[in-house]
């Protein structure tokens, strides 16, 4: 008996009545089923991704967003400031988006005999933006202390957390100066000993290992 494999491979037709399928008709190369199997799955697909693609694109999308003005910003000279309080002073970090890319920034001089961070910074200029979700804290000079009046987090003088849910002290801007005026820089954040890091969003860990479920986004 010849063995099957070494028959001659005849070419099947294209047209769908030489192969004998049922219902088919003169000149049809792709049957019916197989149309509408095509056309559901296209349609399917299509549906996909006009809900999957929108979802994406806001997902992935602030990833990229570039948020921090990359300059040092003049607020003033430094006979304004000193080392016992803080001094409100406002700075652009988003200078694309108009009012709403100012922010307040708290700057005192640093006192070597109170501070214990190594950040080797002249002046320290703390972020108004609070370390749980956002909201905008204010330094309380009677109690030297930053509130926050969303869900009461409490920060120390040096901007550590002294209660309430924020996850991290608050973040700092880079300080230095020109010709006797301050200047304040980009953004860093801090973690519960002061060591500094690369900007993170408000509630993201920087301690033990909560820091690796809350990665940094590439261009913050
Ligand atoms: S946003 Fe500040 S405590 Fe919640």
């Amino acid at each position: 008996m010849a063995d099957p494999s070494k028959r001659p491979h005849r070419k099947q037709s294209p047209y769908t009545v030489d192969r004998g399928i049922p219902g088919a008709y003169a000149g049809e190369t792709v049957t019916r089923r197989r149309l509408f199997t095509g056309g559901a799955l296209a349609a399917g697909g299509i549906a996909s991704a006009a809900f999957g693609l929108p979802a994406l694109g806001f997902a992935l999308g602030p990833l990229f967003e570039r948020s921090e003005a990359p300059n040092f910003q003049d607020v003033g000279p430094e006979s304004d400031f000193n080392p016992e309080t803080y001094v409100a002073k406002v700075i652009t970090i988003d200078p694309y988006v108009g009012e709403p890319g100012k922010t307040t920034v708290y700057v005192r001089r640093f006192d070597p005999t109170r501070d214990t961070d190594k950040l080797h910074q002249p002046y320290v200029a703390i972020s108004n933006r609070c370390m749980h979700l956002g909201c905008p804290v204010r330094y309380v000079s009677a109690s030297e202390r930053f509130i926050c009046p969303c869900h009461g987090g409490v920060y120390e003088f040096d901007g550590k957390v002294a209660g309430g849910p924020p996850v991290r002290p608050l973040d700092r801007f880079d300080t230095k100066v020109v010709a006797g005026r301050v200047k304040v820089g980009p953004r860093f954040s801090l973690d519960s000993h002061l060591h500094r890091h690369k900007v993170r969003d408000p509630s993201n860990h920087l301690d033990g290992l909560w820091q690796y479920i809350y990665p940094s986004r590439p261009t913050t």
